[in-house]
Protein backbone atom coordinates (compact mmCIF):
# COMPACT_ATOMS: atom_id res chain seq x y z
CA UNK A 1 0.00 0.00 0.00
CA UNK A 2 2.90 2.40 0.69
CA UNK A 3 4.30 2.18 -2.21
CA UNK A 4 1.36 2.58 -4.22
CA UNK A 5 2.08 5.11 -7.16
CA UNK A 6 -0.15 8.28 -7.59
CA UNK A 7 -1.69 6.63 -11.14
CA UNK A 8 -5.51 5.71 -11.12
CA UNK A 9 -4.49 2.02 -12.46
CA UNK A 10 -2.32 1.45 -9.34
CA UNK A 11 -3.64 3.18 -6.53
CA UNK A 12 -6.72 3.06 -7.66
CA UNK A 13 -6.93 -0.54 -7.22
CA UNK A 14 -7.07 -0.56 -4.06
CA UNK A 15 -10.84 -1.27 -3.04
CA UNK A 16 -11.15 0.72 -0.08
CA UNK A 17 -9.98 3.68 -1.90
CA UNK A 18 -12.35 2.73 -4.87
CA UNK A 19 -14.96 2.70 -1.82
CA UNK A 20 -14.54 5.65 -0.14
CA UNK A 21 -14.71 7.80 -3.17
CA UNK A 22 -17.47 6.12 -3.93
CA UNK A 23 -19.13 7.13 -0.58
CA UNK A 24 -18.10 10.80 -0.87
CA UNK A 25 -17.83 11.29 -4.44
CA UNK A 26 -21.01 9.51 -5.44
CA UNK A 27 -23.54 9.23 -1.98
CA UNK A 28 -23.17 11.63 -0.07
CA UNK A 29 -24.09 15.32 -1.31
CA UNK A 30 -24.24 17.70 1.71
CA UNK A 31 -23.40 17.16 5.22
CA UNK A 32 -26.96 16.48 6.31
CA UNK A 33 -26.35 12.90 4.42
CA UNK A 34 -23.66 11.46 7.12
CA UNK A 35 -25.27 8.97 9.20
CA UNK A 36 -23.57 10.22 12.52
CA UNK A 37 -23.39 13.47 14.96
CA UNK A 38 -19.68 13.99 13.30
CA UNK A 39 -19.76 16.70 11.84
CA UNK A 40 -22.18 18.60 14.40
CA UNK A 41 -21.23 22.11 16.25
CA UNK A 42 -17.40 21.26 17.58
CA UNK A 43 -16.77 20.64 21.54
CA UNK A 44 -16.01 24.15 22.16
CA UNK A 45 -16.86 27.73 20.77
CA UNK A 46 -15.52 28.88 18.02
CA UNK A 47 -12.62 31.76 18.43
CA UNK A 48 -13.79 35.21 16.75
CA UNK A 49 -11.38 34.98 14.14
CA UNK A 50 -12.52 31.65 13.32
CA UNK A 51 -15.94 32.35 12.71
CA UNK A 52 -15.53 35.31 10.84
CA UNK A 53 -13.13 33.63 8.45
CA UNK A 54 -15.90 30.69 8.34
CA UNK A 55 -18.64 33.04 7.66
CA UNK A 56 -16.93 34.59 4.38
CA UNK A 57 -16.56 30.83 2.96
CA UNK A 58 -18.78 30.24 0.14
CA UNK A 59 -21.97 28.54 0.89
CA UNK A 60 -21.53 25.64 -1.66
CA UNK A 61 -18.01 24.37 0.10
CA UNK A 62 -19.31 24.67 3.68
CA UNK A 63 -22.78 22.95 3.28
CA UNK A 64 -20.54 19.36 1.84
CA UNK A 65 -18.00 19.99 5.36
CA UNK A 66 -17.75 15.86 6.05
CA UNK A 67 -14.93 16.91 8.95
CA UNK A 68 -15.25 16.17 12.75
CA UNK A 69 -13.44 18.73 14.38
CA UNK A 70 -11.74 22.25 14.45
CA UNK A 71 -8.69 21.66 12.32
CA UNK A 72 -7.27 25.45 13.17
CA UNK A 73 -4.00 25.33 15.37
CA UNK A 74 -2.90 28.89 17.05
CA UNK A 75 0.15 31.03 15.25
CA UNK A 76 -0.87 30.43 11.31
CA UNK A 77 0.38 33.71 9.99
CA UNK A 78 2.80 32.90 7.04
CA UNK A 79 2.14 29.35 7.50
CA UNK A 80 2.92 26.77 4.92
CA UNK A 81 -0.05 24.30 5.58
CA UNK A 82 -1.01 21.01 4.04
CA UNK A 83 -4.44 19.71 4.33
CA UNK A 84 -5.16 16.09 3.70
CA UNK A 85 -8.28 14.77 2.36
CA UNK A 86 -9.72 18.21 1.58
CA UNK A 87 -13.03 17.44 0.97
CA UNK A 88 -14.66 20.41 -0.33
CA UNK A 89 -11.95 22.91 0.70
CA UNK A 90 -14.12 24.01 3.80
CA UNK A 91 -10.71 24.10 5.96
CA UNK A 92 -8.00 24.74 3.54
CA UNK A 93 -10.37 28.41 3.02
CA UNK A 94 -10.55 29.15 6.03
CA UNK A 95 -6.81 28.09 6.66
CA UNK A 96 -6.15 30.38 3.22
CA UNK A 97 -7.38 33.46 5.41
CA UNK A 98 -5.42 32.81 8.56
CA UNK A 99 -2.32 32.30 6.96
CA UNK A 100 -2.25 36.08 5.27
CA UNK A 101 -1.42 36.84 1.67
CA UNK A 102 2.49 35.33 2.65
CA UNK A 103 1.06 31.65 3.66
CA UNK A 104 0.08 28.93 1.56
CA UNK A 105 -2.22 25.73 1.77
CA UNK A 106 -2.14 22.90 -0.41
CA UNK A 107 -5.54 20.69 0.16
CA UNK A 108 -4.70 16.78 -1.12
CA UNK A 109 -7.78 14.50 -2.31
CA UNK A 110 -8.17 11.31 -3.99
CA UNK A 111 -11.92 11.98 -4.88
CA UNK A 112 -12.65 13.89 -8.36
CA UNK A 113 -16.15 15.21 -7.22
CA UNK A 114 -14.27 16.56 -4.20
CA UNK A 115 -11.50 18.32 -6.00
CA UNK A 116 -13.81 20.24 -8.72
CA UNK A 117 -15.98 21.47 -5.86
CA UNK A 118 -12.94 22.96 -3.80
CA UNK A 119 -11.12 24.43 -6.70
CA UNK A 120 -14.44 26.09 -8.50
CA UNK A 121 -14.32 28.74 -5.92
CA UNK A 122 -10.65 29.36 -5.66
CA UNK A 123 -11.16 33.10 -7.42
CA UNK A 124 -14.22 33.51 -5.16
CA UNK A 125 -11.98 33.17 -2.40
CA UNK A 126 -9.14 35.19 -3.61
CA UNK A 127 -11.27 38.03 -4.36
CA UNK A 128 -13.01 37.86 -1.06
CA UNK A 129 -9.84 37.90 1.01
CA UNK A 130 -8.49 40.71 -1.08
CA UNK A 131 -5.37 38.85 -2.19
CA UNK A 132 -3.18 39.40 -5.48
CA UNK A 133 -3.28 35.74 -5.63
CA UNK A 134 -4.30 32.78 -4.80
CA UNK A 135 -2.35 31.18 -1.74
CA UNK A 136 -4.48 27.81 -2.12
CA UNK A 137 -4.25 24.86 -4.58
CA UNK A 138 -5.73 21.60 -4.70
CA UNK A 139 -3.72 18.58 -5.52
CA UNK A 140 -4.87 14.87 -6.66
CA UNK A 141 -3.39 12.24 -4.78
CA UNK A 142 -3.47 9.40 -1.99
CA UNK A 143 -2.41 10.36 1.60
CA UNK A 144 -0.65 7.18 1.83
CA UNK A 145 1.90 8.39 -1.10
CA UNK A 146 2.30 12.29 -0.81
CA UNK A 147 5.08 11.86 -2.49
CA UNK A 148 3.45 10.38 -5.56
CA UNK A 149 1.68 14.23 -5.48
CA UNK A 150 5.18 15.32 -5.35
CA UNK A 151 5.04 16.67 -1.89
CA UNK A 152 8.80 17.41 -1.12
CA UNK A 153 10.76 16.75 2.14
CA UNK A 154 10.50 19.02 5.12
CA UNK A 155 8.39 21.52 3.14
CA UNK A 156 4.99 22.30 5.78
CA UNK A 157 5.26 23.83 8.81
CA UNK A 158 2.17 22.50 9.50
CA UNK A 159 -0.33 19.49 8.13
CA UNK A 160 -3.77 19.11 9.32
CA UNK A 161 -6.94 16.88 8.83
CA UNK A 162 -10.48 16.21 9.42
CA UNK A 163 -11.98 13.06 9.68
CA UNK A 164 -9.77 11.27 7.51
CA UNK A 165 -6.99 9.09 8.53
CA UNK A 166 -10.14 6.63 9.87
CA UNK A 167 -10.63 6.36 6.25
CA UNK A 168 -7.35 5.51 5.09
CA UNK A 169 -6.35 1.21 5.23
CA UNK A 170 -3.10 1.98 5.78
CA UNK A 171 -2.64 4.80 8.93
CA UNK A 172 0.92 4.03 9.77
CA UNK A 173 2.24 5.23 5.88
CA UNK A 174 -0.31 8.67 6.39
CA UNK A 175 1.45 9.42 9.57
CA UNK A 176 5.12 8.33 7.91
CA UNK A 177 4.26 10.47 5.17
CA UNK A 178 3.52 13.57 7.38
CA UNK A 179 6.68 13.51 9.35
CA UNK A 180 8.72 13.52 6.08
CA UNK A 181 7.11 16.82 4.43
CA UNK A 182 7.18 18.32 7.94
CA UNK A 183 9.76 20.78 8.80
CA UNK A 184 11.80 20.21 11.96
CA UNK A 185 9.44 22.29 14.59
CA UNK A 186 6.37 21.28 12.50
CA UNK A 187 3.13 19.67 13.35
CA UNK A 188 0.71 17.74 12.50
CA UNK A 189 -2.79 19.16 14.12
CA UNK A 190 -6.17 16.35 13.38
CA UNK A 191 -9.09 15.69 14.23
CA UNK A 192 -10.04 11.53 13.52
CA UNK A 193 -12.52 9.27 15.27
CA UNK A 194 -11.42 7.12 17.82
CA UNK A 195 -12.91 3.63 18.86
CA UNK A 196 -13.28 2.14 21.85
CA UNK A 197 -12.71 -1.59 21.21
CA UNK A 198 -11.41 -3.22 18.08
CA UNK A 199 -14.02 -3.92 15.85
CA UNK A 200 -15.22 -7.16 14.47
CA UNK A 201 -13.87 -8.20 10.86
CA UNK A 202 -17.74 -8.68 9.96
CA UNK A 203 -18.24 -4.42 10.38
CA UNK A 204 -15.44 -3.13 8.95
CA UNK A 205 -16.38 -4.56 5.65
CA UNK A 206 -19.49 -2.80 5.68
CA UNK A 207 -19.19 -0.17 3.27
CA UNK A 208 -21.74 2.12 5.47
CA UNK A 209 -19.69 1.90 8.07
CA UNK A 210 -16.46 2.36 7.06
CA UNK A 211 -17.63 5.20 4.61
CA UNK A 212 -18.73 6.34 8.00
CA UNK A 213 -15.27 6.78 9.75
CA UNK A 214 -16.30 3.81 11.98
CA UNK A 215 -14.62 0.75 10.08
CA UNK A 216 -11.25 2.25 10.19
CA UNK A 217 -11.54 4.19 13.52
CA UNK A 218 -8.16 4.27 15.66
CA UNK A 219 -7.93 2.92 19.01
CA UNK A 220 -6.26 6.29 20.51
CA UNK A 221 -3.04 3.48 21.72
CA UNK A 222 -2.59 2.78 18.54
CA UNK A 223 -1.86 6.34 17.62
CA UNK A 224 0.37 6.50 20.46
CA UNK A 225 2.52 3.95 19.10
CA UNK A 226 2.52 4.83 15.80
CA UNK A 227 3.72 8.04 16.54
CA UNK A 228 6.21 6.91 18.78
CA UNK A 229 7.41 4.39 15.52
CA UNK A 230 7.58 7.05 13.48
CA UNK A 231 9.41 9.66 15.29
CA UNK A 232 6.76 11.97 16.88
CA UNK A 233 6.80 13.67 20.26
CA UNK A 234 4.28 11.82 21.91
CA UNK A 235 0.63 12.76 20.42
CA UNK A 236 -0.73 16.00 22.72
CA UNK A 237 -5.10 15.70 23.29
CA UNK A 238 -6.85 18.99 22.41
CA UNK A 239 -10.73 17.87 23.11
CA UNK A 240 -12.94 15.41 22.89
CA UNK A 241 -16.48 14.68 22.26
CA UNK A 242 -18.56 11.64 22.33
CA UNK A 243 -20.08 10.60 18.17
CA UNK A 244 -24.07 9.58 18.19
CA UNK A 245 -24.88 7.61 15.57
CA UNK A 246 -29.12 7.63 13.67
CA UNK A 247 -31.03 4.49 14.15
CA UNK A 248 -29.63 3.17 10.80
CA UNK A 249 -26.13 2.76 11.72
CA UNK A 250 -26.69 2.33 15.51
CA UNK A 251 -28.81 -1.02 14.90
CA UNK A 252 -25.67 -2.23 12.71
CA UNK A 253 -22.94 -0.74 15.04
CA UNK A 254 -24.56 -2.09 18.18
CA UNK A 255 -22.64 -0.96 21.51
CA UNK A 256 -19.14 0.45 19.74
CA UNK A 257 -18.20 3.56 21.01
CA UNK A 258 -16.90 6.59 19.55
CA UNK A 259 -15.36 10.07 19.69
CA UNK A 260 -14.13 12.61 17.76
CA UNK A 261 -10.80 13.55 19.27
CA UNK A 262 -8.19 16.13 18.15
CA UNK A 263 -4.92 15.61 18.98
CA UNK A 264 -1.31 17.28 17.96
CA UNK A 265 2.12 15.82 17.16
CA UNK A 266 5.08 17.17 16.50
CA UNK A 267 8.25 16.53 14.82
CA UNK A 268 10.80 17.70 17.07
CA UNK A 269 14.62 18.14 16.26
CA UNK A 270 16.10 14.84 18.18
CA UNK A 271 18.96 16.81 19.19
CA UNK A 272 16.69 19.25 21.69
CA UNK A 273 16.65 18.69 25.42
CA UNK A 274 14.48 17.43 27.56
CA UNK A 275 13.48 19.05 30.98
CA UNK A 276 10.99 20.14 32.64
CA UNK A 277 10.63 23.78 32.85
CA UNK A 278 8.70 27.40 33.94
CA UNK A 279 7.01 28.41 30.49
CA UNK A 280 5.75 32.34 30.26
CA UNK A 281 3.82 33.34 27.69
CA UNK A 282 4.80 36.42 26.22
CA UNK A 283 1.03 36.79 24.42
CA UNK A 284 0.82 38.14 20.66
CA UNK A 285 -0.64 35.01 18.37
CA UNK A 286 -3.62 36.01 16.98
CA UNK A 287 -6.88 36.00 18.77
CA UNK A 288 -5.15 34.46 21.58
CA UNK A 289 -3.78 37.34 23.27
CA UNK A 290 -4.24 37.10 26.87
CA UNK A 291 -4.72 33.16 26.82
CA UNK A 292 -3.62 30.09 24.85
CA UNK A 293 -5.25 26.53 25.25
CA UNK A 294 -2.18 24.23 23.62
CA UNK A 295 -4.35 21.26 24.65
CA UNK A 296 -6.75 19.97 26.59
CA UNK A 297 -3.62 19.65 29.70
CA UNK A 298 -2.26 23.22 29.21
CA UNK A 299 -3.32 26.73 29.48
CA UNK A 300 -0.78 30.08 29.51
CA UNK A 301 -2.25 33.36 30.15
CA UNK A 302 0.26 35.95 29.33
CA UNK A 303 2.44 36.98 31.65
CA UNK A 304 2.24 33.59 34.20
CA UNK A 305 4.69 30.94 34.52
CA UNK A 306 3.41 27.56 34.19
CA UNK A 307 5.26 24.75 34.76
CA UNK A 308 5.73 22.28 32.19
CA UNK A 309 7.05 18.51 31.07
CA UNK A 310 9.90 17.82 29.07
CA UNK A 311 8.18 17.03 25.82
CA UNK A 312 5.93 20.33 25.76
CA UNK A 313 9.04 22.24 26.80
CA UNK A 314 10.80 20.48 23.88
CA UNK A 315 7.91 21.29 21.46
CA UNK A 316 7.43 25.03 22.13
CA UNK A 317 10.95 25.90 22.36
CA UNK A 318 11.47 24.32 18.79
CA UNK A 319 8.02 25.14 17.04
CA UNK A 320 6.71 28.52 15.70
CA UNK A 321 5.47 28.79 19.42
CA UNK A 322 9.20 29.65 20.44
CA UNK A 323 9.08 33.05 19.83
CA UNK A 324 5.72 33.50 21.93
CA UNK A 325 7.64 32.12 25.00
CA UNK A 326 10.34 32.92 27.44
CA UNK A 327 11.67 29.51 29.45
CA UNK A 328 12.77 29.57 32.72
CA UNK A 329 14.69 26.16 34.66
CA UNK A 330 12.79 24.99 37.90
CA UNK A 331 14.49 25.47 41.44
CA UNK A 332 15.88 22.05 42.18
CA UNK A 333 13.10 20.05 44.16
CA UNK A 334 10.34 22.38 42.86
CA UNK A 335 7.63 21.20 40.74
CA UNK A 336 5.34 18.13 40.89
CA UNK A 337 4.23 15.94 38.15
CA UNK A 338 0.79 16.97 36.65
CA UNK A 339 -1.13 14.10 35.67
CA UNK A 340 -1.53 14.23 32.02
CA UNK A 341 -5.10 13.17 30.21
CA UNK A 342 -4.34 11.32 27.15
CA UNK A 343 -7.65 9.09 27.04
CA UNK A 344 -10.15 10.75 24.50
CA UNK A 345 -12.54 8.72 26.60
CA UNK A 346 -11.71 10.04 29.70
CA UNK A 347 -11.83 13.68 28.23
CA UNK A 348 -14.99 13.51 26.76
CA UNK A 349 -16.97 11.43 29.57
C1 LIG B 1 -14.91 12.62 5.70
S1 LIG B 1 -14.39 13.49 4.28
C2 LIG B 1 -13.65 14.92 5.02
C3 LIG B 1 -13.43 16.03 4.05
C4 LIG B 1 -12.88 17.33 4.63
N1 LIG B 1 -11.68 17.10 5.39
C5 LIG B 1 -13.92 18.03 5.46
O1 LIG B 1 -13.64 18.30 6.64
O2 LIG B 1 -14.99 18.33 4.93
C6 LIG B 1 -13.01 12.54 3.75
C7 LIG B 1 -12.27 13.07 2.52
O3 LIG B 1 -11.02 12.41 2.46
C8 LIG B 1 -10.79 11.93 1.16
N2 LIG B 1 -9.95 10.72 1.32
C9 LIG B 1 -10.25 9.61 2.03
N3 LIG B 1 -9.25 8.72 1.97
C10 LIG B 1 -8.28 9.28 1.22
C11 LIG B 1 -6.99 8.85 0.80
N4 LIG B 1 -6.51 7.65 1.17
N5 LIG B 1 -6.24 9.68 0.04
C12 LIG B 1 -6.75 10.90 -0.34
N6 LIG B 1 -7.96 11.36 0.02
C13 LIG B 1 -8.72 10.56 0.80
C14 LIG B 1 -12.16 11.66 0.60
O4 LIG B 1 -12.14 11.71 -0.80
C15 LIG B 1 -12.99 12.78 1.22
O5 LIG B 1 -12.98 13.93 0.42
Amino acid sequence: MSNCSQTESNCGSNQTHDDVKNYYGKHLSNTKDLKTSACAAPAKPLPKHIKDALSEIHEDITSRYFGCGLTVPQCLESCRILDLGSGSGRDCYILSKLVGPMGHVTGIDMTDEQLELSRKYIDYHTQKFGYQQTNVDFTKGYIENLKGANLQDETFNVVVSNCVINLSPDKKAVLSEVYRVLKYGGEMFFSDMYINKTLSEELKKNKMVWGEGIGGALLWKDLFQFAEEIGFSPPRLVTSRYITFNKELQDVVGDYKLVSATFRLFKVPKCAKKEKCLAIYKGGVTGYENEIQFDANFSFKEGQAVEVDEELHRILKSSRFAEHFTFHPLEKGSGSIKDIISDPFQLAN
